[in-house]
């Protein structure tokens, strides 16, 4: 690591050095710039490309079967040999019952006959785990970390990852559920602020209008957990890097601003969106998929906010709404951001990461010398 790039910023006495700590080694980073696992929005194209400019590059499990996550770790693994990070989110079994699948299935009966989509099918969609197979599947592959999203699976589970070596890492929305997270043993704890563009990571039913923003949260979960903490939501350039590292996180993790990398999975009418975005086109729903989420707003949110109606348990709700975002019509599409997409551009994910290195130290440079 060259001097030139680690600037001598000094914060509250200590020497602050933002591009290699503890949790730079353990993963052998160069840069604490995390990619977000996206689902299969997360490619192995794009994730080898960050773990390729000294990042770690993501990989989302969501949906994939053991045999795919596999494919997808070994494309990764043809296309660079730095560290991968393997992400799963986990939620129960959903439970279907007509009275709130029934009116939900009508209200968006008009969305699909605008569309000539047919009949609203009957929701569907199985627990989010770590099977067996699955399990099988990481002692196999290895990869350096597994991260989780809604909170962390069976303590067998985690004890059989960590005695394979492998770094363990979940988001948390409050200092309440950081310090849940740390007495489960994992390594490192993501603060996940409310700007965040996809899924809260809450996983113990935070009320969203309560969960706190990243400037709050992240220096309150530093000072009450010993685990390095990533920083997430709203880091989208030098500048919140910067500020996120002076607030005490050991790293950043990016979603939004990979979206808009050409390596990323990305419909087009989702593109279009964060091409235009401002600070204040987000919103957080559940009605969506059944979980809270942050999307650009758009016709079809605004259509089932109005209805008063509740959505279907996750992921049911997914099932009924996803035909809607294949048709292209922008309106009906998923379009998940965070409240940065505005700070991001047209870019290719090696590019965006070494821009984010360079631009961050030169801000910490310019606020050691003031
Ligand atoms: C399109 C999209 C999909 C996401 N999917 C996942 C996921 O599958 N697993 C996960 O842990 N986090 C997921 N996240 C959340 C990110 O991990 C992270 O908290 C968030 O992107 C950070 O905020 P930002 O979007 O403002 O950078 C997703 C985020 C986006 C934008």
């Amino acid at each position: 690591m060259p001097d030139a790039l680690e600037p001598d910023v000094h914060v509250m006495g200590k020497r602050l050095m933002w591009s290699q700590n503890a949790f730079t080694d353990r993963l052998n980073l160069k840069w604490p710039i995390l990619q977000a696992p996206m689902g299969s929005l997360s490619t192995p194209a794009l994730a080898a490309a960050v773990s390729n400019a000294g990042g770690l590059g993501g990989l989302g499990m969501w949906g994939f079967s053991a045999e795919d996550a596999e494919r997808r770790i070994a494309g990764f693994q043809q296309l660079s040999g730095g560290s991968l990070n393997v992400n799963y989110p986990l939620w129960p079994e959903p439970r279907f019952t007509p009275d709130v699948s029934g009116p939900m299935r009508a209200r968006l009966q008009a969305h699909f006959d605008a569309k000539g989509l047919g009949a609203v099918p009957e929701p569907k969609g199985a627990a989010g785990e770590v099977s067996h197979e699955h399990l099988s599947m990481l002692m196999r592959a290895k990869p350096q970390m597994v991260s989780f999203h809604f909170g962390l699976p069976h303590q067998e589970v985690i004890n059989a990852i960590k005695d394979a070596g492998i770094f363990i890492i979940s988001s948390a929305t409050t200092v309440a559920e950081a310090r849940m997270l740390e007495q489960r043993g994992v390594d490192a704890i993501i603060a996940q602020g409310i700007e965040a563009g996809g899924h809260r990571g809450t996983f113990t039913g935070v009320d969203v209008s309560m969960q706190p923003g990243l400037f709050a949260l992240l220096p309150q979960v530093v000072d009450v957990v010993r685990v390095p903490v990533i920083a997430a939501g709203g880091v989208a350039d030098g500048r919140t890097v910067a500020a996120a590292f002076v607030l005490g996180a050991s790293a950043v993790q990016l979603g939004t601003a990979f979206l808009r990398c050409e390596e990323a999975n990305v419909l087009d009418a989702h593109r279009a969106a964060l091409r235009e975005p401002t600070d204040a086109c987000t919103v957080v729903t559940d009605l969506i998929t059944g979980r809270p989420a942050r999307y650009v707003k758009t016709g079809l949110i605004d259509d089932l906010v109005a209805s008063e109606l509740r959505p279907v348990p996750f992921p049911g709700q997914l099932s009924l709404t996803a035909p809607l975002g294949g048709t292209g019509d922008r309106e009906l599409t998923a379009l998940f951001a965070g409240q940065s997409a505005a700070l991001a551009s047209d870019t290719t994910a090696g590019a965006l990461v070494e821009q984010l290195a360079e631009a961050t130290s030169e801000c910490l440079r310019v606020f050691s010398r003031s």
